[in-house]
């Protein structure tokens, strides 16, 4: 397996180029089974998850093809449609089941496998399936599978109290409702920039959708959805994750496509540990105002809140602060597993629960260390490029799963990084 030799050190300047959002475009490709017509999804991530849901999807009957070294994904879904999502394809990513709400609202019934656990926790499907029955659907757990079937062959539109904000409810059943007979209203909704992406995407293929980044989302059931051409929206993580890293390493980078208002809240953390951020003709650019971060604390909370997927690179950055962070994650009850590498490297960490306490240390030391998920790798190699010596990272696969040219984009601004290929 390939692992990635850091070596900590030097400032950083130049730019970083700021890919389509990873989770964004997991949401719009499931969106094709909605329609006959061709939906073609541009400014897309080069990505092994985009290439998971591309199986998928292929294995459902839809056409996928990656055009322009895949930052085009062409797909079209006129032949017949396969309802039965398998558990080899959904077991390695969960936004897999988000082909279950279009399944359901194009063919009446879907058979779509649970995808288990994964590594920052438990993460039901409770609010999905909850939701999806009020709109009349009969969902039933057998063999590891959910078996969805809508009453009369057609959803239709229901009031849906969402107990909690949740991503990917949000989408499955704004996705569901879009051809369900009369209207759907969502409250308490997920708020999140790639649903308003969605919403955008749905809006031109001909759904009728308000409310889209409010708490309260309305969908008016249409008969049918025509073809169209989207672009994806930019990836709010990768650029939080690329503006940690001269916030780390010292030095200016400006962040090509990047933009405040997906990550104010970050923004402001930023802020008071004392990393300026400015908009530019083309993006953000990132400075460090002094020598030394100042200790902050970060609570996690749905969008408009502190994402959760940059809770791991943040305390990357909190590891050598002037003084005591509290981080505390509130969105995942297992997502410290970075922690323990962490402490490998010299940092000063307890966790207790969903809060860890960081303690600033000087510098942190170079070590082998490896991470359990991708927000957690990346965090180690930002960690490793602000310490002493050398760290490795292993398994690289779960980079690749949300980081497009990693190695590159860091050494376009002069990080010693480099992929050993074993
Ligand atoms: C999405 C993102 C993920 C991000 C997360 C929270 C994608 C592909 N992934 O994941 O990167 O970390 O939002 O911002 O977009 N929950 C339930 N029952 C449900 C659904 C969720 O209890 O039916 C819980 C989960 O276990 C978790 C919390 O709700 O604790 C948030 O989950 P959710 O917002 O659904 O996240 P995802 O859509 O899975």
């Amino acid at each position: 397996m390939d692992s990635i030799l850091v070596r900590g050190g030097g400032k950083l300047s130049g730019q970083i180029p700021i890919a389509g959002a990873k989770n964004a475009c997991l949401a719009l490709m499931p969106a094709t089974l909605l329609s006959d017509e061709p939906l073609t999804l541009t400014n897309a991530p080069r990505l092994s998850d985009i290439r998971t849901m591309t199986e998928l999807l292929g294995s459902l009957g839809a056409e996928v093809t990656s055009l322009q070294e895949g930052k085009v994904l062409a797909m079209a879904s006129h032949g017949p449609i396969n309802t039965r999502a398998e558990y080899d394809i959904v077991r390695k990513m969960r936004a897999s089941n988000l082909v279950l709400g279009p399944l359901l609202a194009r063919e009446g019934h879907a058979e779509v496998s649970l995808p288990g656990g994964c590594a920052i926790g438990a993460r039901p499907m409770d609010i999905h399936t909850d939701g999806l029955a009020k709109m009349g659907a009969q969902i039933d757990l057998r063999d590891g599978y959910l078996h969805a079937k809508a009453d009369g062959g057609k959803l239709r539109g229901a009031v849906i109290d969402f107990p909690f904000a949740s991503v990917g409810a949000t989408e499955n059943i704004m996705m569901a409702a879009t051809l369900a007979k009369g209207t759907t209203v969502i409250n308490n909704a997920a708020r999140e920039p790639e649903i308003v992406d969605l919403a955008d995407c749905l809006r031109a293929m001909g759904a009728q959708i308000d409310g889209d980044g409010t708490s309260t989302v309305t969908i008016q059931g249409v008969d049918r959805l025509h073809g169209a051409t989207h672009r994806v929206v930019t990836d709010r993580i990768e650029l939080g994750t690329y503006m940690l890293a001269p916030a780390i390493c010292g030095g200016e980078v400006e962040l090509l496509g990047g933009r405040i208002d997906l990550l104010e809240a970050f923004c402001e953390k930023l802020d008071a540990a004392g990393i300026s951020v400015s908009e530019t003709e083309n993006g953000l650019s990132v400075t460090r105002r002094e020598d030394q971060i100042r200790a902050v604390d970060v609570t996690t909370e749905p969008f408009p809140g502190f994402p959760t997927d940059l809770q791991a690179q943040m305390m990357a950055l909190l590891c050598t602060a002037d003084g005591t962070s509290v981080l505390e994650e509130k969105i995942f009850e297992n997502r410290f597993m970075h922690a323990p590498e962490l402490i490998r490297m010299g940092a000063d960490i307890e966790v207790h629960g969903g809060t860890a306490t960081v303690k600033g240390v000087a510098k942190l030391k170079g070590a082998p260390v490896m991470a359990t998920d991708l927000r957690a790798s990346v965090s180690l190699i930002l960690a490793g490029m602000a310490a002493e010596g050398e760290t490795t990272v292993s398994r690289v696969y779960h980079l690749d799963r949300g980081y497009e040219h990693v190695v590159t984009k860091l050494r376009g601004v002069g990080a010693d990084i480099e992929r050993i290929k074993s």
